[in-house]
């Protein structure tokens, strides 16, 4: 884990967004961006405060202020062993949450009052108990963008980049059927890459009450699923690819899991956002097409320039790009917002949050 420094001076700054984002940021933009992050950082040093980066984060504030930036993952684990007295968490709300969750006594601050998640709002604690009654004894498995009430109900996390390994693990310890939870296309992604056949229950339509899904007859490893997507990848469509390798031939398509079974399939590569980063980083050269926020292809490329980044820029995560530079200057200045978990759902959470952290 290693922690990334930055010059103190606004002059210094400047030069150094400049090297990096004058093809993404207009000049005049970078020179108040540069003010504002010194301003940040100064702030960071006298609050003993450490900030967060996920790789969706608009460019000027990924290149002027985390200390760490990464995956989901990479930040939970950085976040559980953070020494420093305040978090600022530039992501989305249930990221913060599991900051908080696995570091309790430190402040944790999210820039922004809401950071929601369309699929953290897709499930909450009351569904899961419901579907546990449905299949009562069988282990859930949550993907991390849930809120803590979901996490508390199950017995083990996963993120993009571990998803694979987490179901693997279960298959080792001789469990034949997972509950996988809330994002219906990391699960069917999942399911497929681990030999797994996917279900969905489906709510009665008259009472609105959960029915156990149908299983085709003789499957053997059954995955149970839940019908949330997230509205930013669920964009994507087969058709994107073919007109992509149309115009480029030979361009290499990478797609985040949480894109359908179909676009994943004609991908060349799939993975967590810094899974599809170290793909790119690892070649030389060449044409990528990223299938995620938009955001992160222009950090790629700023760091990367012999690369050419393709990204479908009206792709955007409207809960990540909540959070500015200048939020981040306005939460550490105020101390705002701050991210709390009731005391019983944590404890409960992180019994779920280490099982993931130990598996590796
Ligand atoms: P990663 O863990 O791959 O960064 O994904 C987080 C996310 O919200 C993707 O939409
Ligand atoms: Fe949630 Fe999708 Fe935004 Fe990621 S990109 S935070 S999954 S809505």
């Amino acid at each position: 884990m290693s922690v990334i420094t930055y010059p103190d001076t606004v002059s210094a700054t400047y030069e150094r967004l400049k090297e990096r984002l004058a093809d993404v940021v207009p000049d005049v933009e970078l020179r108040m961006k540069a003010e504002t992050a010194v301003e940040v950082n100064r702030l960071k040093k006298e609050k003993n405060a450490i900030i967060l980066g996920h790789n969706y984060m608009e460019p000027a504030l990924f290149h002027s202020v985390p200390d760490y930036t990464g995956d989901s993952l990479y930040l939970a684990r950085v976040s559980a062993k953070a020494q420093a007295d305040i978090i600022v968490f530039c992501g989305v709300r249930f990221m913060a949450e599991t900051a908080k969750t696995l570091n309790p006594t430190r402040k944790v601050l999210l820039p922004s009052a809401k950071g929601g998640c369309s699929l953290a709002e897709s499930i909450n604690g009351a569904d899961v108990r419901a579907l546990k009654k449905l299949y009562p004894g069988v282990v859930t498995v949550t993907y991390i963008n849930c809120y803590a009430e979901v996490k508390a109900e199950c017995d083990y996390v996963c993120t993009s980049g571990n998803a694979e390994a987490v179901v693997k693990h279960l298959l080792k310890e001789e469990h034949r059927k997972i509950i996988f939870l809330p994002d219906e296309y990391l699960a069917a992604n999942t399911a497929r890459e681990t030999g797994m056949t996917i279900v969905y229950p489906e709510r009665d339509a008259a009472t609105g009450e959960l029915r156990p899904a149908k299983e085709p007859p003789g499957a053997a490893l059954v995955m149970i699923g839940w019908r949330g997507r997230c509205e930013v990848h669920d964009k994507f469509t087969p058709q994107d690819i073919t007109n992509a390798r149309k115009q480029f031939p030979d361009v290499t398509v990478l797609a985040h899991p949480e894109c359908s079974p179909e676009v994943v399939a004609l991908a060349d590569y799939a993975g967590s956002t810094t899974q599809m980063i170290k793909y790119v980083e690892n070649m030389k050269s060449g044409r990528y097409l990223l299938l995620t926020e938009c955001s992160m292809g222009d950090n790629i490329a700023s760091k990367n320039p012999q690369r050419e980044m393709i990204r479908l820029c009206s792709v955007r995560c409207p809960h990540m790009n909540e959070i500015t530079l200048e939020d981040t200057l306005a939460s550490l200045k105020n101390e705002q917002y701050v991210i709390e978990v009731d005391e019983g759902i944590r404890k409960r959470s992180i019994q779920a949050l280490d099982r993931m952290l130990a598996i590796g």
